[in-house]
């Protein structure tokens, strides 16, 4: 991307945002740092209208899957009504929308890795305001779609913290009791970093329009990637599978959405390279 390019970066703070703050060169307009909320259409069109953007980097959502299964409408406020904001907001302009969606708008019964063109078909609350999310970004004529899967990174509540956090407290505490993780939803792990990195590669070759998938490679079961990450610990705790229905969370969860692509786009490395990526980072940080 040019150097001149003016970046409206949604979600500061958040996992991806922060990943994709430090790849960006060029002007860059942080939401948070001007406390912008995205549900308060004027205070988006505002500022949008004065920063100019060229590119919206939109990372910011309403992300809690079960907070969202409980209080949908505070989830689609953000997801759905914020995007339309900023999709408001832009218009007349060229300015590309790029949205992040989710490996949860599909019903993960197809039984092999989902490509951009399979149908979706959420099963929860969440799944349902992230696809109305890409049907606002798509309706806009410079809309771009990146759905991705499973994300983590050194920082913010994702599953590889809290495992980390959990194996260590068993560990200090010779619990011998194991850390019981669900085994039977399989997905596509990934690291933000890595992601971020990948889309700043993707649209600096010109991606346009549409959806594309980018997650990690290869897939996992939410068990196996605790393993990996205790492993990778060195820490002396079992890892116990158990089922989707033992664990009895709010939002039911679909059982397989790996996502691979159908596109000549660049991907992100698989998924035991982001969690040594990640673990690197939080090792160095004990
Ligand atoms: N996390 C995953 O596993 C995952 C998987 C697939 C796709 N995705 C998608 O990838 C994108 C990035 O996810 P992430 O993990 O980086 O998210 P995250 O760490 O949960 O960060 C989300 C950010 O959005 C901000 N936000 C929430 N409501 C807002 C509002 N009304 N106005 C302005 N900002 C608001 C949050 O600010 P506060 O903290 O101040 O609320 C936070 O900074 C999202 O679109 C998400 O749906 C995530």
């Amino acid at each position: 991307m040019s150097p001149d390019t003016r970046w409206f970066l949604t979600g500061g703070g958040g996992q991806l945002a922060d990943a994709l703050e430090g790849l960006l060169d060029g002007e860059v307009f942080v939401t948070r740092e001007e406390h912008l909320d995205l549900r308060d259409a004027a205070a988006v069109t505002a500022a949008v209208q004065a920063f100019r953007p060229n590119v919206v980097l939109h990372t910011a959502a309403y992300t809690d899957v079960d907070g969202a299964e409980r209080a949908e409408e505070q989830a689609r406020a953000v997801n759905v009504h914020g995007t339309r904001h900023i999709i408001d907001a832009v218009r007349g302009t060229s300015a590309q929308v790029v949205s992040f969606s989710t490996d949860y708008v599909f019903d993960g019964r197809k039984g092999a890795p989902y490509v951009e063109h399979d149908e979706p078909g959420p099963l929860n609350a969440y799944g349902r305001t992230k696809l109305a999310q890409e049907r606002e970004t798509l309706a806009w004529a410079h809309g771009t779609v990146i759905r991705t899967a499973w994300l983590f990174s050194a920082t913010g509540r994702n599953f590889v913290r809290t495992i980390l956090a959990a194996a260590r407290e068993r560990a200090a505490a010779r619990i011998a009791e194991p850390l019981r993780v669900v085994d039977d939803q399989i997905g596509s792990p990934t690291y933000a970093g890595h992601l971020a990195a990948t889309v700043v590669e993707a649209l600096g070759e010109g991606l346009g329009p549409g959806i594309y998938h980018m997650a990690g490679g290869g897939a996992c079961s939410w068990c196996e990637l605790a393993r990996e990450v205790v492993a990778l610990a060195g820490l002396p705790v079992e890892v116990a599978p158990i089922t989707t229905a033992q664990a009895d969370r709010p939002a039911p969860r679909p059982a397989f959405t790996a996502l691979t692509t159908e596109r000549a786009i660049p991907q992100p490395p698989c998924w035991q390279d982001g969690v040594a990526a990640v673990m690197d980072e939080l090792l160095d940080t004990r």
